[in-house]
């Protein structure tokens, strides 16, 4: 075996990966990181990767990693030529439209989102015409044409924040497309869905469907454990958690917290990365994958920097200059 791949399967080891791959696989998946991280060099292109990607894409080539404010924010900076995005296409859009003289690539033609796919730019002018005068709040997890038809960005971090803050201005909001993350964040703020905020009826695939009664079996039969969710879940299973939040959220509190036992109701991907950052914690498996996310692999990214042409992201000049004002304005608002 060269040198180089030893060197490689002992810095993925040193990772915790191996705990991750099944017996003999690590060489295969070293072998892959060792040749897209070389690529990455000689091409100046910087990894970002999103916490439901696999721990073999986040740990052995991600440069950036995190929820998608932290990769919004910090690709602003990354100094590179090349921006490649293991995230769905949404994600990589809003890091072309801060980084225009960058090129964006996703490594899949299949990473979008049932949120994104839920509403367009279209559908936005019509709700404000329904409703003038309203500001209309976006969640990240939408195109660039309905970002340009927004006043402000959220993203799971940050909308309760930046919702508080505009109600301080306003009676009532238009927040675009979660329904039930708008009716969760009502919720929280004392507001009334359909009057002080009006949705819109887009759902996330993967976290509209888990059970909100298995969390009350999973309690009883694990006396301790704590359990969280994602923001972008129904209200009746929010209300059989212990915390709700975006996934950085959800990460700091593990870290922060000590546990019997964590019930991760979210995306498979965050909880196999949470297992190798927090070797000493318990978890509890209740994940759904996200076929979006998963379509995205160590092989689709070695195939794109070789030829990564065909998956270029591109968004027009004049949807990307209005888009960007509403993603300013989140930075803004959350800072
Ligand atoms: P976060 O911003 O919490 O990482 O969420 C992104 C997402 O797509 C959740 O399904
Ligand atoms: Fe979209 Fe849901 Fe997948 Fe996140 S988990 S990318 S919201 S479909």
């Amino acid at each position: 075996m060269e040198t180089a791949l030893k060197e490689e399967i002992s810095r993925l080891t040193s990772l915790g990966l191996h705990r991750r791959c099944a017996e003999g696989d690590l060489e295969r998946v070293a072998g892959l990181t060792l040749e897209i991280n070389r690529l990455k060099k000689k091409k100046n292109a910087v990894i970002c990767a999103h916490v439901y990607q696999t721990p073999d894409i986040i740990l052995g080539i991600g440069d950036l990693v995190g929820d998608s404010y932290k990769l919004a924010d910090d690709c602003r900076n990354a100094p590179a030529d090349i921006i490649v995005f293991c995230g769905v296409h949404f994600m990589a859009e809003t890091a072309k439209i801060l980084n225009p003289s960058k090129k964006v690539y996703v490594p899949s033609i299949n990473a979008g989102c049932s949120l994104s796919e839920a509403v367009t730019g279209a559908d936005v002018r019509k709700l404000k015409a329904d409703h003038p005068g309203l500001p209309v709040i976006t969640y990240i997890n939408t195109s660039a044409e309905v970002k340009a038809e927004s006043d402000c960005i959220v993203t799971s971090a940050n909308a309760e924040k930046i919702l508080r803050k505009m109600y301080e201005k306003h009676d009532r909001v238009i927040f675009i497309p979660d329904r039930f993350m708008g009716v969760n964040l009502a919720k929280a703020l004392g507001k009334t869905p359909g009057e002080d905020i009006i949705l819109w009826n887009g759902t996330c695939i993967v976290h509209e469907h888990f059970d909100p009664g298995l969390i009350k079996v999973y309690k009883q039969k694990y006396p301790g454990l704590v359990a969280l969710a994602h923001a972008e879940c129904p209200s009746d299973l929010i209300a059989a958690v212990d915390f709700m939040g975006g996934t950085g959220d959800m990460m700091r509190y593990v870290e922060n917290t000590n546990a019997s036992a964590y019930l991760l109701v979210t995306e498979c991907g965050f909880g196999e990365l949470a297992r190798i950052r927090f070797p000493e914690k318990n978890f509890i498996a209740m994940c759904r994958l996200c076929p979006y996310m998963k379509s995205i692999t160590l092989g689709s990214v070695l195939a794109l920097l070789k030829d990564p042409a065909p998956q270029e992201v591109t968004v027009p000049e004049a949807i990307a200059v209005r888009a960007k004002r509403s993603i300013e304005k989140m930075f803004e608002l959350a800072a």
